[in-house]
């Protein structure tokens, strides 16, 4: 089948849905989404959004300790762009129907949470349910909007360009629709990549199923500059739990006065950094790394005992709930966490507009490098960031859709000689291969040699995936085994180009930051 459109927005969390919901005063909006219109990263979201609106906040405080987290790559426009309009940009997810939470002392002031790198309470938050409760809201939007046509259970596998302009051009991509087994040509005026992030790629992570890397691998294979893939940011805190799969404890437990301890009680955080447990995540996360190689033990854990019962519960109503159904009474018990891979800074280069480097091809949302963020994220800023640059995507296509061009004719997908495969096993092994691969070779801490291997193995990796991806029946599992690998690629080339420790970038080979020689990104 072969569908037409002005918008394809591939991916369907806070970015994809707040741009298609702009875009679609403009024209007809085409979502496409791998599982159903709430699965995302931004579902599962529980700290914030990071706004000034208290009187004691300002812009420029906001600005600082976004600039200081992100150790010197920042670009300093985009930041003030980004948090300048803040606060316009959460007042609409309020009209949406968004209730964030309120103060307890006065109801007419919202309740904003305490961050890791935050100079001040700025993050508004729906109890520890943020996500949640603003995919629902958008969800509601776009399922009345006529001009809005999503499609589930779909996932991209190729975006379809054309060089015959001196630039490259987008006209949409190939999408198999997973429950029938069919590719389509989805052509589109405008195509938006908001597939989110890439934690799939390691072992450990908070993210869900679906972050894939699907939009970098697409962009990359397409020709799209992509940038800062090395600095990966590790959650100091998921629960750590045989059944718990990739359950975050958000970091406001630690704004809230919770303690990181060792098994015999010890808080540790003292002795790496004076904001102790609301030190930048990657010093956190280090520190948790480097206590566990040392003590040999699995996990550390999260003391947040000593806060009244009644306002863990209310405060955190679905951390509660959940280690409760481990068997862990949080207001009474310490918490088992250990650090996971949570959030990718780096990603497909975009300007202010989240234009990317190929025509008609925007990127929004965490598969983005906007400039924002530079070495390391400031909690809670990337929820901001996606509705500001679906915001701005939304202004730069209403323009270019007035120039009405014909869309080119395009092959359908040639499935050539594949079969269905029998051996589906050789997918699941490649998958778990990767995963622990970059978890034990392009992890918290890096050294030369373990990156050096890491390339060496995911290249023999590749060759394979390659095969077999030409050789059999295209699955989902297999569209995403190929983009996690190239994904790894990615992140291993990055970390190996850079010979300096800045931001989530460490190695031990280079323990220094390097401002002669590396204040810039690492281009790929
Ligand atoms: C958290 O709740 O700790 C996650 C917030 C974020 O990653 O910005």
């Amino acid at each position: 089948m072969e569908i037409k459109t002005n918008f394809l927005v591939i991916g369907s969390g806070i970015a994809g849905l707040s741009f298609a919901l702009k875009a679609a005063a403009y024209g007809q909006v085409t979502i496409i989404t791998k599982r159903n219109l709430y699965e995302s990263n931004t579902y599962y979201a529980q700290g914030g959004i990071a706004a000034v609106f208290s009187k004691e906040d300002s812009f420029s405080a906001h600005i600082k300790d976004t600039l200081k987290t992100g150790n010197g790559l920042c670009n300093k426009d985009i930041v003030k762009l980004v948090i300048g309009n803040g606060p316009e940009r959460v007042k609409e997810l309020i009209n949406y129907g968004v209730n964030f939470s309120l103060s307890k002392n006065d109801k007419r002031q919202f309740d904003l949470s305490l961050e890791g790198g935050h100079s001040q309470r700025r993050i508004l938050h729906v109890a520890d349910i943020t996500g949640k409760e603003i995919m629902s809201k958008l969800a509601e939007q776009v399922k009345k909007n006529k001009n809005i046509t999503v499609y589930e259970e779909c996932v991209a596998i190729n975006l379809i360009t054309d060089s015959k302009t001196e630039k490259k051009r987008c006209w949409g991509a190939y999408v198999l629709d997973k429950k029938k087994g069919i590719i389509h040509t989805f052509l589109a005026q405008i195509t938006v990549l908001a597939t989110g992030g890439v934690g799939k790629v390691y072992l450990y992570t908070s993210n869900p199923d679906v972050a894939t890397g699907d939009g970098i691998a697409m962009a990359y294979r397409a020709g799209a500059k992509i940038a800062n893939m090395e600095f990966m940011q590790f959650h100091p805190t998921c629960l750590y739990h045989p059944l718990a799969k990739s359950f975050l404890i958000s970091e406001a437990v630690r704004g809230e006065g919770g303690i990181l301890r060792l098994s015999d009680g010890t808080a540790f955080m003292k002795r790496y950094h004076p904001l102790k447990e609301l030190a930048p995540r990657d010093i956190v996360a280090r520190a948790i790394d480097n206590e566990l190689k040392q003590c040999g033990e699995d996990c550390v854990f999260l003391d947040i005992t000593h806060r009244k019962p009644v306002f863990i519960k209310k405060r955190f109503p679905n951390i509660y709930r959940k280690c409760l159904s481990f068997g862990i009474d949080i207001t009474k018990e310490l918490i088992p966490v250990v650090p996971a891979a949570h959030y990718l800074c780096g990603g497909v280069v975009t300007n202010e507009y989240g234009r990317t480097s190929i025509n008609k091809l925007y990127a929004i949302g965490e598969v983005a490098s906007t400039g924002l963020h530079g070495a390391n994220r400031l909690a809670s800023n990337s929820l901001l960031e996606a509705l500001v640059f679906a915001h701005q995507s939304a202004n730069m296509v209403k323009e270019e859709i007035k120039t009405k061009d014909s869309f080119p004719r395009v092959p359908s997908w040639n499935i050539g000689g594949a079969v269905d495969s029998k051996e589906a096993v050789i997918v699941a092994h490649n998958w778990d291969e990767i995963r622990r691969l970059m978890w034990n070779y392009v992890g918290i801490v890096r050294t030369n040699k373990r990156l050096e291997h890491a390339k060496r193995r995911i290249k023999l990796l590749q060759k394979e995936i390659h095969r077999y991806y030409w050789d059999f029946t295209i699955t989902g599992d297999l569209i995403e085994l190929r983009n996690i690998a190239t994904v790894a690629e990615l992140i291993i080339r990055s970390a190996i180009q850079r010979k300096e420790s800045r931001g989530l970038h460490y190695n031990l080979n280079y323990p220094k930051e390097d401002n002669i020689h590396w204040k810039k990104d690492t281009i790929v």
